[in-house]
């Protein structure tokens, strides 16, 4: 096996002077301990929440790109609101990307580290944007046989949050979904989830072509927030289905504040849901993602048995303990290339990574257009 000294690596910095840099690195590859392995990185997705790291609060419409191949580095100006929200990470060299897939080209000497030489294995854990990657060896989720870098390189952060969805409604007594932005690649895993596993999923996107994206996935529910009769109709849907619980990928403006609204006018039709201070089930809205920057508008109409919290999954993975984590690492593994497939639009080096109009078209995050970092290339 093969194990170079040195590798490219992505850094993102925040300067004093108000502008993010991201480029690549040239470091050296540190020696592997007893329980470690050298993973060669071949393919790795650009996720919204890599891109949080990547490029903070900067401004991507007035980003550009300088210099060629692995000398290209792109420069975005931050405002002075962004510089404040940035503050604790101004002039840190910051390693992006969450997750990825490759071989492992070298091995520490432990048995758990060399029975994973050549196996193709998933990893999270962060500095993924790079062409090697050390990384303890029961980190590893080595993949089925026949599973290539590509097929796993989503493997953890959106299909471990969309079952971590589901247990955390079984967890807090909860027996259905809401789901917002849900035609994203995590909404529609999310979708096949529920349809195997019998939960009721109420999906909201913003339009049409994405409520036919989900129907003809088999989605019962798809709820169009660009329709007038959107509060009449996601009322229904929460009515039918009894969701308490929403995941909202969006996090701002004030669609929060009306998904509890229509469920409090949902309960509201049901003898007995209702007390003097509103209705008596706790009905919960987590933000798990930013899509939208705008502050979040709560207008707090709908009783006091309700609340609004951030929702990240390492620290849901934390709480619910290693068997959980175990359990559905091992789902994952298996449906990879069912219920958790993503499809990539584009495949790009490190280096075409940081060309400003590519930067602006996967920073877009449009709808089925998701972009793969391939480092070998
Ligand atoms: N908290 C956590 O632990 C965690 C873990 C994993 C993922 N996430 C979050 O999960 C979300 C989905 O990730 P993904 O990789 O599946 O995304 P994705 O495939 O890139 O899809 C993004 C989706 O969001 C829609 N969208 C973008 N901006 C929007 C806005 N302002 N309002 C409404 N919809 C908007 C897009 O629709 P259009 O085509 O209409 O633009 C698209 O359908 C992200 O917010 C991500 O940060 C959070």
């Amino acid at each position: 096996m093969t194990t170079p000294s040195t590798h490219l690596q992505m850094f993102s910095t925040v300067s004093e002077s108000g502008e993010l840099r991201l480029e690549l690195k040239e470091k050296s590859i540190p020696a592997l301990e007893a329980n470690q392995v050298l993973v060669r990185i071949e393919a790795t997705p650009i996720n919204p929440s890599d891109q949080g790291v990547m490029f903070g609060w900067s401004d991507i419409s007035a980003a550009t790109s300088a210099g060629e191949g692995q000398n290209t580095v792109l420069t975005a100006p931050v405002s002075e609101q962004g510089m404040r929200v940035m503050k604790a990470r101004v002039g840190q060299a910051l390693a992006v990307g969450n997750e990825g897939a490759g071989t492992v080209v070298a091995t520490g000497s432990d048995e758990l580290a060399k029975g994973l030489a050549g196996k193709v294995v998933a990893v999270m854990g962060g500095s993924m944007y790079a062409q090697y990657r050390v990384v303890n060896a029961d980190a590893c989720l080595p993949l089925l046989e026949g599973h290539t870098a590509k097929d796993g390189a989503s493997c953890f952060v959106n299909p471990l949050t969309a079952l971590s969805m589901i247990e955390t409604m079984k967890m807090e007594d909860h027996s259905a979904l809401v789901h917002t932005a849900a035609a994203s690649n995590l909404g529609q895993m999310l979708v096949r989830i529920c349809q195997a596993d019998g939960v009721e999923l109420v999906n909201i996107v913003r339009k049409d072509e994405q409520v036919a994206l989900l129907r003809d996935m088999g989605a019962k529910y798809v709820i169009n927030s660009s329709s007038e009769n959107f509060m009449a109709e996601l009322t229904d849907a929460i009515h039918a289905t009894g969701a308490t619980l929403a995941f909202d990928a969006t996090g701002g403006g004030t669609l929060a504040s009306n998904i509890l609204a229509c469920m409090e006018a949902a309960a509201a039709r049901t003898p007995g849901a209702y007390s003097i201070y509103g209705s008596v089930k706790h009905k919960q809205v987590y933000l798990y993602g930013n899509l939208d920057t705008s502050p979040t508008v709560l207008q707090r109409a709908y009783g006091m048995a309700w609340g609004v919290g951030g929702w990240l999954l390492p620290n849901f993975l934390a709480k619910a303990g290693m068997e959980v984590a175990a359990r559905l690492r091992t789902r994952v593994a298996r449906e990879l290339k069912t219920t958790f497939a993503s499809h990539y639009t584009n495949e790009i080096s490190l280096a075409e990574a940081l060309d400003a109009d590519t930067v602006r078209q996967y920073y877009a995050k449009h709808t089925g257009e998701k972009f793969l970092i391939c480092p070998q290339k």
